[in-house]
């Protein structure tokens, strides 16, 4: 018999004797099941990501409870009988946190049951800019603002305003196929904005789609210590794997200096506090003493009239001008400082841990550092000193063609994405029953958020196209532990 028979007839007969196809497992590392360290939290069911960080006082969780409701109320039009509840708007994209970080996770695409989006996006916003020039450079905003419709499209607006316009999605499928002859297919999204209010856009209008992400463990990530990003960059160009990861760099309107991005999709936000501040601002038309200003451009008359009209109410009630107060900011900055990390109660299961073996050979723990250990965050002693599996370096990558959006963000470009934290990934399905994957949520499960992998990590990729559906399975299984 040929060797090459014999091969394949000892394989067909190992899977049908259920033999362990997959040699080998990885060990199981004291407190990795415990992936926020002592903030860590037990319950794995619909509110898994919705506790305070375990360590916090009883006295501490007051800060936290009243931010939680700051995060889930809808805010309303001004004026409104219940002073410091108002200022919603004039645009808008969604009237709380909680409307897009459902259950403190995340936010979905809209139904496309025929490809077609069938209702507006909520939990997916779509960032807009034009091209950065000598004459007209980013500055701290990180983007040169769409001149007629901002940074940001807004799909709502309050009474009297018009919105700035809706959004169409169109999916088209993609096959390809396993190594094993297994096929797949993914979705790939085209985006049109349509019914502008304000006239045409730019034509050199760059559009960033992008979903909202759970809202775990954020503190943590604030508190890895700058030095630990730069080291991984350093440590990713001296593999010389392909990997070079880099830190984004941006403005912080809290500090008022330049630092070193982290949070959303491009990490083109450096602090809980400028991330919190600017959704408020942003997502939901409410001015803090860190955005003071309603983002009315000045073809938006209707909006810029409002806001006026807003201002002199508020005068006229002796309050000031901006919708928050800094107590207010304070205490949602805490909450999203301080929501806990669930635990990993699958750990040591001998499928995960052939995973996470995999998870390794594959070179995804490059970009997806599993363990980091926290430095000083001042203000927090309880997020300080812990030893975290957030599975991300918070580093830009190039993700390849198929991912890019063409839309820099401060020193991010039209390719790269930051790493996203895996932590938690596992628990979205119970907390926001569905697996839609990527910054904007075209992935419609975990293996497909992997098959859209290019750019730096296409080597990690291919590995995975050639794995066998046992070690896919157990690759799967490892990320759905975390
Ligand atoms: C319209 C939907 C929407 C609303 C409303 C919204 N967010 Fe977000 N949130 C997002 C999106 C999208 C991102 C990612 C942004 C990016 O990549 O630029 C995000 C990112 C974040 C992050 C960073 C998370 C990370 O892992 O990087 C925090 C913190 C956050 N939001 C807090 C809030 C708070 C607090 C509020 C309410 C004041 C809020 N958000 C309202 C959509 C929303
Ligand atoms: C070169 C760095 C890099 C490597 C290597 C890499 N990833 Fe990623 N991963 C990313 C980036 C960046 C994103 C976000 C891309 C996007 O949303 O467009 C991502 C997204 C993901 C997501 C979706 C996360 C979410 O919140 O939606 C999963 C799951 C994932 N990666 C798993 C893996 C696995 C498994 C491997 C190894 C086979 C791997 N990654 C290798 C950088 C990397």
């Amino acid at each position: 018999m040929p060797l090459k028979h014999s091969l394949r007839t000892a394989m067909v007969a190992a899977v049908a004797l259920s033999l362990p196809a997959i040699a080998g497992t990885a060990d199981f590392e004291p407190g990795e099941d415990l992936p926020g360290g002592r903030t860590t939290t037990s319950d794995q069911g619909r509110n898994a990501f919705s506790y305070p960080a375990a360590n916090l006082s009883v006295d501490r969780q007051t800060p936290f409870f009243i931010g939680n409701s700051f995060f889930k109320k809808n805010w309303v039009e001004a004026p409104a009988s219940t002073t410091g509840r108002d200022g919603l708007g004039p645009h808008f994209i969604a009237r709380s946190c909680a409307g897009c970080h459902i259950l403190d996770g995340r936010g979905a695409p809209p139904p496309a049951p025929d490809g077609i989006n069938t209702a507006q996006p909520v939990g997916l916003l779509f960032r807009l800019s034009i091209p950065a020039t000598a004459e007209r450079p980013a500055g701290k905003d990180g983007v040169v603002p769409e001149p007629s419709y901002g940074s940001q499209f807004n799909n709502a607006a309050v009474t009297g305003i018009t919105a700035e316009g809706a959004v169409e999605i169109r999916y088209t499928e993609q096959p390809g196929q396993f190594a094993d002859g297994t096929p797949y297919s993914l979705r790939r999204p085209s985006y049109r904005l349509h019914d502008l209010a304000y006239g045409p856009m730019h034509p050199e209008t760059q559009v960033s789609p992008r979903v909202a992400p759970a809202v775990i463990g954020l503190g943590l990530l604030e508190a890895v210590p700058e030095a630990g990003l730069l080291a991984a960059a350093a440590r990713q160009a001296e593999e010389g794997l392909g990997i070079s990861g880099r830190p984004n760099r941006v403005w912080d309107a809290g500090k008022q200096d330049w630092a070193v991005g982290r949070f959303g999709w491009k990490a083109n936000v450096a602090t809980v506090r400028h991330q919190t501040a600017g959704a408020f601002h942003g997502d939901i038309g409410i001015t803090s003493t860190l955005f003071p200003h309603e983002e009315c451009m000045p073809a938006q008359t209707d909006c810029l009239e409002r806001q006026q009209r807003e201002a002199e109410w508020r005068r006229g009630r002796g309050e000031p001008e901006v919708d928050i107060d800094d107590r207010t900011l304070d205490r949602t900055v805490f909450y999203t400082t301080t929501l806990a990390v669930p635990a990993r109660p699958d750990a040591r299961d001998p499928q995960v841990l052939a995973g996470k073996r995999l998870f390794h050979e594959a070179n995804c723990a490059s970009c997806h550092t599993p363990r980091h250990v926290t430095g000083d965050l001042p203000g927090y002693p309880e997020l300080s000193n812990q030893t975290i599996y957030p599975y991300t370096d918070l580093l830009l990558h190039d993700m390849g063609e198929g991912l890019a959006d063409s839309r820099p963000d401060f020193d991010a470009d039209g390719r790269e994405w930051r790493t996203p934290p895996l932590w938690g990934i596992g628990r979205v399905k119970t907390v926001n029953g569905h697996t839609f994957f990527l910054h904007d949520g075209r992935a419609r499960n975990l293996m497909e958020a992997i098959l859209w992998h290019g750019g730096e990590a296409e080597a990690a990729k291919s590995r995975v196209l050639g794995f066998s559906q046992a070690e896919r399975d157990a690759l799967i299984r490892f990320l759905e532990s975390l």
